[in-house]
């Protein structure tokens, strides 16, 4: 796999905002650091970050910590928003942004998921930016028209910062549905993203992280892991159990 180093990472959503999300931090710290070919990332909702963060010091790090929005703005006058700079003093380094349970139930568009993306680069946090289509587009055969346009949203900040920006691929479609998608297609699209980053300058292309996320799961992480360029996954229902998403953090350690 190169040098991009497998990046698996758990996206919490809207749940294990108490002591249940630092067991599981823990359970997961120990987890990462018998599987040191992997990097692991946790994203806990925006209350758990401080503790969860604090967990995972004492545990002994090796996994890094992700909000799963921001706001483009450091502060001011913006209720109920939350900034880079903030995240980065709860403890992050990561964020998730353009998540398509934001751009579909928020109607975040392409313009504000670039704004974000560099915003938390100027603000020192790594963006794992999501794309995907819906069930509709592919079966128009427009999968790939939207995911250039949604790459192409956030290209200029990814080619500022070659191999900060991690790209993840979920198909709408996948996501919670348990319909993975197989290796074939993930890596058809991952490959198509792949070319189209190899228009850019200098090596973004070999740089860029892009990750598979849609029902992943301890039993099929092998299969779409083991693709070319597919380079870690972004996990959500299997991320709320310890065992399941260690399985997955062990699938990608054995490759
Ligand atoms: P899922 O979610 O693994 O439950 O399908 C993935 C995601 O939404 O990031």
């Amino acid at each position: 796999m190169s040098e991009r180093k497998p990046l698996i990472a758990g996206n919490w959503k809207l749940n294990l905002g108490g002591p249940e999300g630092c067991e599981l931090a823990h359970a997961i710290a120990k987890t990462a650091s018998a599987n040191p070919k992997v990097e692991v990332v946790v994203a806990p909702p925006f209350t758990a970050l401080a503790s969860v963060a604090e967990t995972v010091r004492e545990a002994g790090g090796h996994v890094g910590i992700a909000a799963q929005n921001l706001y483009p703005k450091d502060s001011g006058a913006f209720t109920g928003e939350i900034s880079a700079p903030m995240l980065i003093a709860a403890g992050c380094q990561w964020v998730i942004i353009g998540h398509s349970e934001r751009r579909q139930l928020f109607g975040e568009t392409d313009d504000q998921v670039r704004e974000k993306t560099a915003a938390a680069l100027a603000g020192g946090l790594l963006p794992i930016v999501c794309v995907g289509e819906t069930l509709e587009e592919r079966e128009r055969h427009e999968t790939l028209d939207v995911v250039y346009r949604q790459v192409d949203a956030f290209l200029p900040q990814l080619e500022q910062a070659p191999g900060k920006v991690v790209i993840a691929y979920e198909p709408i479609w996948a996501i919670g549905t348990g319909r993975v998608a197989g290796p074939e297609q993930a890596q058809e699209v991952h490959h198509a993203i792949r070319s189209r980053l190899g228009r850019s300058p200098g090596r973004v292309a070999d740089l860029t992280r892009i990750l598979y996320g849609g029902s992943v799961k301890g039993d099929n992480a092998s299969g779409l892991l083991g693709c070319v360029d597919v380079d870690g996954a972004l996990v959500g229902g299997a991320s709320l159990k310890a065992d399941d998403f260690s399985k997955i953090i062990q699938a990608a350690n054995a490759l």
